[in-house]
C-alpha cells in the first residue's frame, strides 16, 4: 500500500488556513483518497497547555512556548500523522513547524528554532496561503471570536514577512514552500491549492526525510 502524502497549509492568523484545510480535504475525498485533517496546537496534552498560552491565559517565556510547540508536534506526530500515513491517508495539517519558525523568531533565534525541530518529519508539500496582516486581522475579527496574543497589525505583518523570508531558505535547499494568494474568493484559494497538490500526486510517493536532513542557509536572515 502506498503512504499518505503528508501535506501542511500555513499562513498569518486569518489567512484562511482552516477553511482551505476543510476544503482541501473534501476534494482529496471526492478523488476517492482517505484524508485526516489535523492541527496544531493539536487535541493532545501539551496542545491544551499551548491554548492556553495562545489565549494570553497562561504567561509562558517564548523560549518555553517554542519547546513546548516542538513536544506538541513530536506528540502529534506519533499519535495522530505518522500512523494515520502509514495506513495510506493523506493528513493534512493546519498549521506546522514553519509556525514556529515564522511566528517564534520574533523573539528567539531562528537557528536554535530549526534545532529544536530537527527531528521533525519534512511535509510532501507545504502550501503558503498569502494575504497582507490588514485583510486577515479583518477576517479574524468579521469571524468575531476572542483574539490571540498575535492578532495585531504590526505582528502579522512582521510574522508575513517571516513567512516569506522561509520560503527563500526552504526553496534554496530544495523544500520550496508554495505561494498561493489568500486574498480572492475561498473557492478561487481552494482551486490555487489544488493545483499544487494536483502535481504532487502526479509523482511518486519519496522516501521519509526530517527537518534535519535539509541544509538550511541562514544568510540574510533578519
Ligand atoms: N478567501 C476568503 N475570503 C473571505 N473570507 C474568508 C476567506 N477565507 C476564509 N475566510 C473567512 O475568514 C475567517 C478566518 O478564516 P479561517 O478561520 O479559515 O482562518 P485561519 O487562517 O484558520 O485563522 P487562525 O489562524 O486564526 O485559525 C473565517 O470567518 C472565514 O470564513
Ligand atoms: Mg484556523
Amino acid at each position: 500500500m502506498e503512504k499518505g502524502r503528508f501535506i501542511v497549509l500555513e499562513g498569518i492568523d486569518g489567512a484562511g488556513i482552516t477553511t482551505q484545510a476543510h476544503a482541501l480535504a473534501g476534494w482529496l475525498t471526492a478523488r476517492g483518497r482517505p484524508v485526516l485533517v489535523t492541527k496544531e496546537p493539536s487535541c493532545g496534552a501539551v496542545g491544551s497547555l499551548l491554548r492556553q498560552a495562545l489565549s494570553g491565559q497562561l504567561r509562558l517565556d517564548e523560549a518555553v512556548v517554542a519547546m513546548l510547540f516542538v513536544a506538541d508536534r513530536l506528540d502529534h506526530l506519533t499519535r495522530e500523522v505518522m500512523p494515520a500515513l502509514q495506513a495510506g491517508t493523506d493528513v493534512v495539517s493546519d498549521r506546522y513547524y514553519f509556525s514556529s519558525l515564522a511566528y517564534q523568531s520574533l523573539e528567539v533565534p531562528i537557528r536554535w528554532l530549526a534545532q529544536l525541530n530537527a527531528p521533525c518529519l519534512q511535509p510532501d508539500l507545504t502550501i503558503l496561503i498569502d494575504v497582507p496582516a490588514g485583510v486577515a486581522l479583518e477576517r479574524v475579527t468579521r469571524r468575531g471570536k476572542a483574539r490571540e496574543i498575535y492578532e495585531r497589525p504590526d505582528t502579522l505583518d512582521r510574522v508575513r514577512c517571516r513567512y516569506l523570508d522561509l520560503a527563500r531558505v526552504f526553496a534554496r535547499a530544495g523544500h520550496p514552500l508554495h505561494r498561493v494568494d489568500g486574498s480572492p474568493a475561498v473557492a478561487q484559494v481552494a482551486a490555487g491549492i489544488a493545483r499544487q497538490v494536483e502535481d504532487l500526486l502526479a509523482q511518486p510517493a519519496g522516501p521519509a526525510s526530517f527537518l534535519r536532513d535539509l541544509v538550511l542557509d541562514w544568510e540574510g536572515w533578519p
